[in-house]
């Protein structure tokens, strides 16, 4: 465990753990860029080392994060792949102890599971209150679904806890595809990867905000200090 002491604001140990994912990235080369409030920091600390003369390159994983690349000046590669990327940096909405996540707060989980299949090494950062004993406990699922017959997703998706559509103000919110969301709310999950696959195999649903066996390195920021987890098996 890595101490960084002193760190007053979660704001401040957010910004820490971005700064502490830097460590986790090669000198240059092609990089994947989360989505989030705490992405967001990291992608600030890339575009630092940029203006640096540091030799990255960008895969951003939402319409936000390449618009912040840009303005940045961070160079990006297209949204059409394939890319080899060294190194992709996240956030996260749910730990837990075997570091498969929950992710999609933000909507761009679809984006943001094509970076992370990607790249040879993922690193995800959160702050403390992210990690739970199990997946669930405090979060639901986000799941992008196709327009169409959304309702008939909709009731599948039901078997398995309670779905509900997500809204930007009075009109569903739809992700950079043009899709909707429903946050599948299941309380504690007995078996992420099982449930996974379940919801996978509905038709209509484009993809789950459960990362199973994704993530290589966690950073967790907490006001005492930087925790790095690693993996079993990474
Ligand atoms: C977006 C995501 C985010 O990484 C997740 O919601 C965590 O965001 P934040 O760092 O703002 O808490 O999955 O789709």
């Amino acid at each position: 465990m890595t101490t960084v002491t002193n760190l007053v604001t979660m704001d401040e140990a957010k910004r820490a753990a971005a700064r502490a994912a830097i460590a986790e990235l090669p000198e240059g080369g092609v990089i994947g860029l989360g989505t989030g409030s705490t992405a967001k920091l990291f992608i600030d600390v890339v575009g630092e080392l940029v203006a640096k003369g540091h030799k990255y390159i960008g895969v951003p994983t939402s319409d936000a994060s390449r618009a912040q690349a840009i303005a940045l000046g961070i160079p990006l590669l297209g949204d059409e792949g394939p890319w080899d990327i060294a190194v992709a940096v996240d956030g996260a909405d749910e730990v837990d102890p075997r570091l498969d996540l929950i992710k999609g707060g933000g909507g761009a989980q679809t984006r943001e599971k094509i970076v992370n299949y990607s790249a040879r090494k993922n690193v995800i950062v959160v702050d403390g209150s992210k990690l739970s004993a199990r997946l669930g406990e405090k979060w639901h699922i986000p799941i992008e679904v196709l327009a169409f017959a959304h309702k008939a997703t909709a009731a599948h998706l039901a078997v398995h806890g309670k779905p509900v559509l997500r809204m930007a103000g009075a009109e569903p919110r739809r992700t950079d595809a043009g899709n909707l969301i429903y946050d599948l709310a299941c309380g504690p999950i007995a078996d992420a990867p099982g449930l996974d696959v379940i919801l996978h195999a509905i038709p209509g649903v484009v993809e789950t905000g459960l990362f199973i066996g994704r993530a290589d390195v966690v950073i967790v920021a907490r006001e005492s200090g930087i925790e790095r987890l690693v993996r079993h098996g990474a």
